[in-house]
């Protein structure tokens, strides 16, 4: 099994990159396969609205010169897939809604091809408007028909700086909580036994 997260940061290696590390680190506790892309400096664009995906139905979007068609493949390949972003005007960032978008689109036009994979947001903020970033992810979730696991509280993380949010004793441990149980729901529906 394999998990892949994205990191929507325009800055690698930041905090929503290490809150991202600490889910992973316990999926492969439980043996499970991770990978982390981080979208930092990529080229990436918005949806161009064509809806060739409808019309070409081949699990791509028919924008093919940036990095997307990359991620929506190792999307497709994973049994689960996380999305993390700092929260940038109390929304997620721009490379973040990119990816949303045009995966989201292509795989709604190719019969939900990301559905009952497990998916899982994590948000990383200096102050307010998490939970509106929050959702903005899980929206993507939830309308692909996949499957989403919870935590102890809301999967996010507080800092300003880089590293900050390794002192954020409870966010640390919402993404422990958080990667045990998307390891348990991902063992449940591959019919892997567990706790
Ligand atoms: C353009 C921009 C907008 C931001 N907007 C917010 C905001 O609305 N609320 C907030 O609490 N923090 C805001 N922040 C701070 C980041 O969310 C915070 O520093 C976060 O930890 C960055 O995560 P990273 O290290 O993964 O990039 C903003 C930062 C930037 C660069």
């Amino acid at each position: 099994m394999k998990v892949v997260a994205f990191n929507g940061s325009a800055r690698k290696d930041g905090n929503t990159a290490i809150l991202i590390n600490n889910v992973l680190k316990e999926l492969e506790k439980e043996g499970i396969a991770t990978e982390l892309v981080q979208l930092a400096g990529k080229k990436i664009r918005g949806c161009v609205a064509c809806m060739k995906c409808w019309e070409n139905k081949d699990q791509r979007c028919s924008v093919t010169n940036d990095f997307i068609n990359s991620c929506i493949e190792k999307m497709i390949e994973a049994d689960g897939i996380i999305l993390g972003s700092p929260t940038y005007f109390a929304n997620i960032s721009t490379e973040m809604k990119a990816l949303i978008d045009r995966a989201g689109m292509t795989s709604i036009a190719n019969d939900r091809m990301l559905k009952r994979k497990v998916g899982a947001a994590v948000v990383a903020v200096r102050r307010g408007g998490s939970i509106h970033a929050f959702n903005s992810m899980n929206h993507f979730f939830f309308i692909g028909e996949m499957i989403v696991p919870g935590s102890i509280y809301w999967n996010m993380g507080i800092g300003e700086d880089k590293g900050d949010v390794e002192e954020d004793q409870e966010g640390l441990d919402t993404m422990k909580v958080l990667g045990e149980n998307m390891a348990w729901l991902l063992k449940k529906i591959h019919g892997q036994s567990n706790g």
